[in-house]
């Protein structure tokens, strides 16, 4: 990792979701196969040119992760990330990714994402966790970036959908949440 880099724990978390930072030399042992079963298809690790990443666990099962570098000292911008297939759809998604950007918002005072107009799940959790659209990009393949920036401050007003605290293994090990029971705990909010 660049020793000019902040330095921030290797692990934080809450309750059964755990988030752990690794440098680029780690994440490059899994990041193609990561890549595959995320977005569905491989990116070319020799592309990274990441500070960190950071790999959600969830009961101790690889769940999700996001790519990181810094702008500047106190601004990060998240470059990819997802949740693994068998992870969507379930509130673990949006709490891992609340306590991520808490944790981010304690050490950065800005945080930057592009997020492709198309990727509705993408942009309805965005902005359900306080990131505000603050521009748009063409990609030269056509595709439409919007821009997005979260602070402390907006990340804040944006908690008011508590996470439910019930999150269920199902017998393959992987969490299970149906819908329904997710819209019993989580209050539907129109954004
Ligand atoms: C983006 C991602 C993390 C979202 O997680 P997810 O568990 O799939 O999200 P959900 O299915 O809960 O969808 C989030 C919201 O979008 C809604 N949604 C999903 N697909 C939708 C669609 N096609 N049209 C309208 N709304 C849609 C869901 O209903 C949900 O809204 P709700 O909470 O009000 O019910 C996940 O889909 C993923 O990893 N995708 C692949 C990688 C990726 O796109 N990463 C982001 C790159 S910037």
């Amino acid at each position: 990792m660049n020793s000019a880099l902040k330095e921030l724990p290797r692990c934080f978390g809450e309750g059964e979701l755990k988030w752990t930072i690794v440098p680029p030399s780690e994440f490059a042992l899994i990041s193609e196969q990561l890549f595959g079963l995320t977005f569905g298809a491989k990116r070319n690790k020799e592309l990274e040119r990441i500070d960190f990443s950071v790999l959600l666990s969830v009961r101790g099962k690889l769940s999700g992760f996001v790519t990181c570098y810094e702008h500047q000292a106190n601004e990060l911008y998240l470059q990819y990330g997802g949740a693994l297939p068998e992870f969507r759809e379930n509130p673990a998604v949006l709490r891992g990714y609340r306590v991520l950007l808490g944790f981010l918002l304690e050490h950065y005072s800005s945080l930057l994402t592009r997020i492709e107009n198309t990727n509705t799940p993408m942009l309805k959790l965005a902005l359900r966790c306080g990131w505000l659209i603050i521009g748009l990009r063409l990609a030269g393949n056509g595709k439409v970036l919007l821009e997005l920036v979260n602070s402390a401050e907006q990340f804040k007003t944006s908690n008011k959908t508590p996470a439910p605290d019930s999150l269920r293994i199902s017998e393959g090990g992987g969490v299970k949440l149906s819908r329904s029971d997710a819209e019993k705990d989580l209050p539907k909010e129109e954004i």
